[in-house]
């Protein structure tokens, strides 16, 4: 275990020039282990991943393979920003994975969020395994680890128990052997944003808010239908795009919509409308282990219900979520 704790001795990285030095270092490591051999990632858009890439990306360019698995369960044009950033404008190796049917398909009429969480992961293990027995040479496997991540598995393995599984990647099947390479793993989140920055990748993308390895899947509340979730997907991208505008975003830790299978009754046009509701959930937290509320101020919730309510099919209210972690968990599921 001891090789896996952070040196004592390793400064905090807090700015630029920090963060070039050990980009500089990791570049010189990472070429060093892997040679001209090919390298192999899960790109799935989020702050670590994304930083790894762009890091892989300035030590062996070509050499490594990013790829990226829509699930099916991505918010509102996250996987053509993942194309768009690396495939377009770092001209990455990116292998894009449309794989939301086969996601979909399984997911149908699950409704225990902890079944879902499992299918999820196994699933999600199983498209990057088909994809990477379709390639030659690779005997690396680049990993988006971080030291948060290396301390909660040292406390698993003494046996503490969590709340939910939090399913992300978990090991690949047996006849995929990589050797691992893991250049954040000394990292906190903190240190990793100012990495990311450093190696150019764009704020909004270094300074994104959390989001779940099982996407939407936990926010589209029991099981999960295509409809519900495109409405989901349509809502939580507009209360996205208001926080930006009215600078929430840049304020508050985490910020979405979930939508239960409930129906209530509305009216539309003079006709019986009914929908699902749309709840807002907006928390700031520091570790994540407990949460407050954000204030959000009424004119922005109106605004937000007025768009939500005419602009998604299928949504005829919206209510605002109010509780603190504990007793809620950050998530519905
Ligand atoms: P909870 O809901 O447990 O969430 O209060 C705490 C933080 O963890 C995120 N979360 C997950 N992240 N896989 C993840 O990668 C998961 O299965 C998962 N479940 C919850 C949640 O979004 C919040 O930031």
């Amino acid at each position: 275990m001891q090789e896996n704790l952070r040196p004592e001795t390793m400064e905090r990285i807090t700015n630029i020039d920090l963060a070039n030095a050990f980009i500089e270092e990791q570049v010189e490591a990472v070429r060093a282990q892997v040679g001209n051999k090919k390298v192999l990632l899960a790109l799935s858009g989020g702050v670590d991943s994304s930083v790894v890439a762009a890091l892989l990306i300035k030590a062996i360019g070509k050499q490594l393979i990013s790829v990226h698995v829509n699930h099916g369960l991505m918010r509102k044009d996250e996987s053509e920003n993942v194309i768009k950033l690396f495939k377009d404008e770092l001209d990455a190796n990116l292998i894009y994975v449309d794989a939301t049917d086969r996601f979909l398909n399984l997911l149908a009429g699950v409704s225990d969020p902890e079944q879902k969480r499992k299918i999820i992961g196994k699933e999600f293990i199983e498209v990057f395994a088909d994809e990477a027995r379709k390639l030659e040479g690779v005997e690396f496997l680049a990993q988006g680890t971080i030291y948060p991540d290396i301390l909660e598995s040292v406390k698993q393995a003494e046996g503490k128990k969590a709340v939910k599984s939090h399913h992300n990647v978990g090991g690949l099947p047996e006849d995929l052997k990589f050797e691992l390479v893991e250049p954040l793993k000394f990292l906190y989140k903190d240190e990793v944003r100012v990495v990311g920055e450093a190696l150019g990748l764009p704020h909004a993308m270094v300074y994104r808010q959390p989001f779940p390895g099982p996407g939407l899947g936990v926010r589209c509340l029991g099981a999960i239908t295509r409809d519900r979730l495109e409405a989901l997907r349509e809502a939580d991208a507009i209360l996205r795009e208001e926080f930006d505008n009215c600078g929430l975003a840049e304020k508050v830790w985490q910020y979405f919509i979930a939508v239960p299978d409930i129906k209530s009754v509305g009216v539309k046009e003079e006709s019986r409308y009914e929908g699902w509701p749309a709840i807002i959930r907006a928390v700031n937290t520091k570790d994540a282990m407990t949460a407050t509320i954000e204030e959000i101020p009424y004119e922005i919730l109106h605004k937000i219900t007025h768009r939500i309510t005419h602009e998604v099919n299928g949504i005829n209210r919206v209510l605002l979520d109010l509780t603190p972690k504990p007793i809620g968990t950050i998530e519905w599921e």
